[in-house]
């Protein structure tokens, strides 16, 4: 099983859209896969077809049953979606309370990294997507990763969220064993546009070269008609550049894994 977190400090840049395109071709694929909601939007969990106002079992449920120490099972919590080979451990809007019950805590930081322990021989890729702040849990999904993923999206300013997250990582990596690998992804690419142009030369100045995906992802109206069906773009139109150039992410992604 290999964890993914899909992170940055900025909201809008991409971060659901990649863990859902993600998700979507390694299910269909059939590799088993599992998306973890962690944002208390819970837009993932709409996309997937459920209402994170009204979810009864999800991501809260586990922190509480942490919190509490009850005994629990994480695939209690987990649910099927309507893609073969790709389920969901939702996210409901109580999730917004979490860091203010439980922030301080002790020992709530590796909650997510434990449950998922119990179902690492089921699947294959794990994809969180994380909420854009820093709090329990983003540190939750930092802990719990093999990976990061941080999309960025390619206009002006999207930089200093990218530079706020590096932040983070360098300081959550001194209580790791080893500093988290991590791969910066420039999203919503327009090459018509100089904002676009601009902002991916200062990517390529500032960033390592080995920490660049070799994968940018275009803008394209695809991903918002494929969200509105809730579909991942490569199971809504597989032929479209946002999800040949997801198709082609996934296969560099999952290649570092099997070297
Ligand atoms: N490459 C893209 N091209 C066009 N629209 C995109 C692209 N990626 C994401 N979007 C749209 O931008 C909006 C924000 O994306 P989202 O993935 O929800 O960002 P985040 O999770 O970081 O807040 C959504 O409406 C999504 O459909
Ligand atoms: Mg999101």
């Amino acid at each position: 099983m290999k964890i993914w977190a899909v992170a940055n400090q900025k909201g809008g840049v991409g971060k659901t859209t990649t863990s859902i395109s993600l998700s979507g071709l390694a299910s269909s694929r059939q590799h088993k896969t599992l998306l973890v909601d962690l944002d208390p939007h819970g837009s993932m969990t709409s996309y997937m077809g459920y209402d994170p106002d009204t979810l009864k079992e999800g991501v809260y449920q586990l922190f509480q049953r942490a919190a509490n120490q009850e005994p629990f099972l994480i695939s209690s919590l987990i649910k099927k979606t309507q893609f073969e080979y790709l389920d969901i451990l939702p996210a409901s809007t109580a999730l917004a309370t979490l860091d203010r019950q439980l922030g301080t805590q002790n020992g709530m930081g590796l909650v997510l990294s434990r449950a998922l322990l119990s179902v690492q021989d089921i699947y294959e890729h794990v994809f969180i997507d994380c909420p854009p702040m820093l709090g329990i849990l983003m540190i939750n999904a930092l802990a719990a990763c093999d990976d990061l993923l941080m999309p960025v999206q390619t206009e002006f300013l999207a930089l200093k969220g990218l530079d706020r997250m590096l932040d983070t990582l360098t300081m959550l990596n001194k209580t790791r064993r080893r500093p988290l690998n991590y791969t910066i992804l420039p999203t919503m690419f327009d090459r018509r546009t100089r904002s676009s142009i601009e902002s991916l030369r200062a990517i390529h100045q500032n960033y390592p070269r080995e920490k660049l995906s070799n994968t940018v992802i275009p803008i394209d109206t695809k991903f918002r008609e494929a969200s509105r069906q809730g579909k991942p773009i490569s199971v809504y139109n597989a032929s479209s550049k946002g999800a040949v150039s997801y198709s082609v992410l996934f296969d560099d992604l999952t290649k570092a894994v099997s070297v």
